[in-house]
């Protein structure tokens, strides 16, 4: 057999297989994948990944068994991180995004979702929805405006609601492709984000939720009811819920760091497989409730905790988590995909199979990155 090619021309792929190249037109890149994996460019389809300041003293009273919900309920939890990244100025933000996605395209991660909430007012909100722009370099970043992470301590609940529908939607819907609502304990009520993901969908943005992770609410529902590309964590689902997902074709993005940290039951993941609802599999990566930026370790953990097979913890961080963001040409390569390709060396001795970077734990470094056509890394 000849050498396994892959060609990228236009930004685009033009052919994959051995000897692929044969036909590659004038000034395509011939990428040679022999003894390589190749696979799509990573797409990690949620993370937090603009913030400042710590959550270690959460983490320490997590684990002497303070809850996350009694934490964000007491003034601590997201409330902490937005006082940090309130005082921080703008360069200070941009770098510390920066540090967290450099490492990501170095595992080969290509695509990137970064949501605001940690501003809570309209111009912080706007700001960290213009450095997550800034901070992707080559990576690509769709930003997703989360306003609705949680009611800021400062304010009143009605006022806000007004401000985050009113003049904060209209002031981040064009810095932004999504919008999304943590409608939990400590958060936004069943009510509150019918109205919020409502006013994002009239300023023109793709819906999203973080449904049914601490405490059931029904938003997966009524989220999936508005059209939503994905309904996030997951954990306390019913039956209604995955029905409604289904129907809309919404992406089910799991999130085994958030599971593991709040030592949370798995999503009922035999459950939304039989009614056909997509899987995708991402980090969260947060100050709180996942401080994990590895997508490979949230595919292996996706495995391990949720029942996953290795084949759809693939497709969780490739094909299906582009679906999660409304880019159906990622994610794959097909020809006519985006042309974002990772490479990577199997694990010494091991088998030149794909599967065998979900069965070794996380850290996997891609020997060569392409985004657009063009190597990156
Ligand atoms: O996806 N649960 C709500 N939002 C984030 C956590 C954010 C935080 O704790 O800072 C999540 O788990
Ligand atoms: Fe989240």
């Amino acid at each position: 057999m000849g050498s396994v090619d892959v060609v990228l021309a236009a930004g685009r792929v033009q052919a994959i297989g051995p000897g692929a190249r044969a036909g590659a037109p004038e000034g395509a890149e011939i990428v040679d994948c022999t003894g390589l994996l190749v696979l799509p460019g990573l797409i990690d389809a949620h993370t937090h990944a603009v913030w400042a300041g710590t959550r270690l003293g959460d983490f320490v009273r997590r684990q002497g068994g303070a809850s996350y919900a009694s934490i964000l309920e007491g003034g601590g939890g997201i409330h902490t991180s937005v006082a940090a990244t309130r005082a921080a100025d703008e360069a200070t933000l941009l770098a510390l995004a920066r540090a967290r996605l450099a490492p990501m395209l170095a595992l080969g991660v290509t695509t990137v979702e970064v949501k605001s909430g940690y501003g809570l007012t309209t111009e912080a909100e706007a700001r960290l929805l213009r450095v997550a722009r800034a901070a992707a370099g080559p990576l690509r970043v769709e930003p997703t405006f989360l306003g609705a992470h949680t009611i800021p301590r400062d304010r009143d609940r009605a006022d806000y609601l007004d401000e985050l529908c009113g003049p904060m939607m209209a002031a981040c819907a064009p810095l932004a492709t999504a919008v999304d609502v943590y409608c939990d304990r400590g958060a936004f009520t069943l009510a509150e984000a019918d109205r919020i993901l409502r006013a994002g969908r009239a300023h023109g943005l793709a819906v999203k939720a973080h449904a049914e992770q601490v405490e059931f609410t029904g938003v997966a529902a009524l989220a999936a009811g508005l059209g939503a590309l994905s309904c996030d964590h997951l954990e306390r689902i019913d039956d209604a819920g995955i029905t409604a997902m289904a129907a809309a074709g919404s992406v089910a993005v799991l999130l085994p760091g958030a599971m593991l940290y709040l030592r949370d039951p798995s999503p009922p993941v035999a459950r939304l497989r039989e009614a056909g609802v997509r899987m995708a599999v991402a980090t969260d990566l947060n100050p709180g409730s996942s401080p994990l930026g590895d997508l490979w370790t949230a595919a292996t953990l996706a495995c391990l905790t949720m029942g996953l097979s290795p084949e759809e913890a693939l497709a969780g961080i490739t094909a299906n988590a582009a679906l999660a963001l409304g880019l159906p040409d990622r994610g794959h390569l097909r020809p006519g995909a985006v042309a974002d390709v990772a490479l990577y060396r199997p694990p010494p001795g091991e088998l030149a199979d794909a599967r065998v970077l979900v069965q070794y734990m996380g850290g996997h470094r891609a020997e060569r990155v392409y985004i657009d056509g063009v190597r990156v890394g």
